[in-house]
């Protein structure tokens, strides 16, 4: 779905210590492949947990669009009856993906060896995102793509009813062509195997095992290599989705800014291939403890008790990217708030997020008085100290829910408020984050 209406402003004041709980919805990730493989699966799969942001709703969307039933039982159980592998069906529409990089990316993928024609569309944030990093393995399957310049959507994909299996290594660090790749391979004869020289996030190949997919994961010198046998019958699963440790970061870092606060996250997924941004954060100085670790939904998870704390900048190396691509926005509003510079290297990819979030984070920085420098894949903030971010401006969020969550996390903590022109986009990925963080002691109207 696309952000409908006009923009909705809102402005972010300087907080009271935080306190209590912060119950943080399903992982986004997470809930994008458990919808798409229990389409893919024969019989019931049940999803507890499930987040309800816009981004997973359009999958749901599609998944019925492509012939799965896909249902929500009033207690917020979601049920999806699957159509079996190459099982899907022609949709009868365009399928309209709004802000969602991962689900169109990924449905590409699982359409992509099936033998008709898919019109893939998005919002204006989504219509500017390339998708060429997608169409490319896709086509050494025998995928054949039509699409704006630059493979941009809307784009028809014209999948193949004669699909070869393919060996693929990955050009970026990117866990949404590895899983396209591995999606299109399910429908494939043979092996399909993908190599990625530095591991992204790992719950496609989790869920497939899940799911009764053979697969093999092997460490080599090329990296990690991944290689799925294709045309299994996948069984249905009950899948419990941990909680998003992305969206666990906002209400981390405000709690961490705000002097006084002391909150509890309950259940945080601790993936090891999605914990950088905790890892920086206690290089920083920040007091997290990680209490009742454990397994839950084949992921481990924690509670986080999180405190007050002064931060130090500190250097962020291009190897820990991939395991928190998504929270370099918000570890960019810690950043000002440190003694010393902060400088995160190897993050060329944040330019093609739902936003540029290099040139975004700079200019809403700059605007509200903290100093920064980049270069085409490195980001550096020059930090402020405690007390010392000015605030006081407005800031562009262009569509992007990161950039608008992480800027109102700024505010709590700025001398003045800090205004960001739209929160719409908030509602894709953290739907209840306004009262959330208003029950734990933000302020923003
Ligand atoms: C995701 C992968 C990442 C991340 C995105 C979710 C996924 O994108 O930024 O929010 O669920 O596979 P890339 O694969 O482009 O790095």
């Amino acid at each position: 779905m696309s952000t409908p209406g006009t923009a909705r402003p809102l402005t972010s004041r300087r907080a009271q210590p935080l306190s209590g709980t912060a119950d943080i919805p399903g992982d986004k990730s997470v809930s994008h492949r458990a919808l798409i493989f229990g389409a893919m699966a024969v019989g019931e799969t049940v999803v507890t947990g499930l987040l309800e942001g816009e981004d997973v709703l359009d999958t749901a969307k599609a998944m019925r669009a492509l012939g799965a039933e896909v249902r929500r039982d009033a207690d917020g159980t979601w049920r999806i009856n699957g159509v079996g592998t190459g099982g899907f069906s022609e949709p009868e529409d365009v399928l309209d993906h709004g802000n969602a990089g991962t689900g169109c990316r990924l449905v590409m993928g699982a359409v992509a060896t099936h033998g008709f024609a898919t019109t893939f569309t998005g919002d204006a944030s989504l219509r500017a995102r390339p998708m060429g990093r997608i169409l490319d393995p896709l086509a050494l399957f025998g995928a054949r793509a039509v699409g704006r310049s630059g493979g941009r959507l809307p784009l028809t994909l014209i999948g193949t009813g004669d699909p070869v299996p393919v060996e693929y290594t990955l050009p970026m660090p990117s866990a949404q062509v590895k899983s396209a790749v591995l999606l299109a391979g399910l429908n494939a004869p043979g092996r399909t195997t993908v190599i990625e020289p530095e591991a992204t996030r790992d719950h496609t190949e989790r869920m497939l095992r899940g799911f009764g997919a053979e697969l093999t994961i092997e460490d080599g010198a090329q990296g990690r290599v991944i290689a799925l046998t294709g045309q299994p019958e996948l069984t249905p699963c009950t899948i419990a989705v941990p909680r998003d440790p992305s969206s666990a970061a906002f209400p981390v870092v405000a709690a961490l800014l705000v002097e006084g606060s002391d909150i509890t996250v309950p259940g945080v997924s601790r993936n090891p291939t999605r914990d950088g941004l905790y890892r920086t954060l206690l290089e920083m100085g920040a007091d997290i403890a990680f209490e009742n670790e454990r397994e839950e939904g084949g992921e481990p998870v924690a509670d986080l008790r999180v405190r007050g704390s002064a931060l130090r900048g500190v250097e962020v190396p291009s190897e820990r990217a991939a395991s928190m691509i998504d929270e370099y926005p918000v570890l960019a509003v810690a950043a000002a708030f440190a003694e010393g510079a902060t400088v995160m290297r190897g993050v060329g990819e944040l330019r093609v997020k739902e936003s540029d979030r290099i040139a975004a984070m700079e200019a809403g920085l700059n605007a509200n008085g903290v100093v920064t420098a980049s270069t085409e894949d490195s980001l550096t903030v020059e930090g402020r100290g405690a007390d010392g971010v000015e605030g006081g401006a407005q800031v562009a969020t262009h569509l992007d829910h990161r950039i608008a969550m992480s800027f109102l996390v700024m505010g709590m903590a700025s001398a003045n408020p800090v205004l960001i022109d739209d929160a719409r986009p908030v509602a894709t990925s953290f739907p209840n984050f306004t009262t959330l963080m208003g029950s734990l002691g933000a302020d923003f109207a």
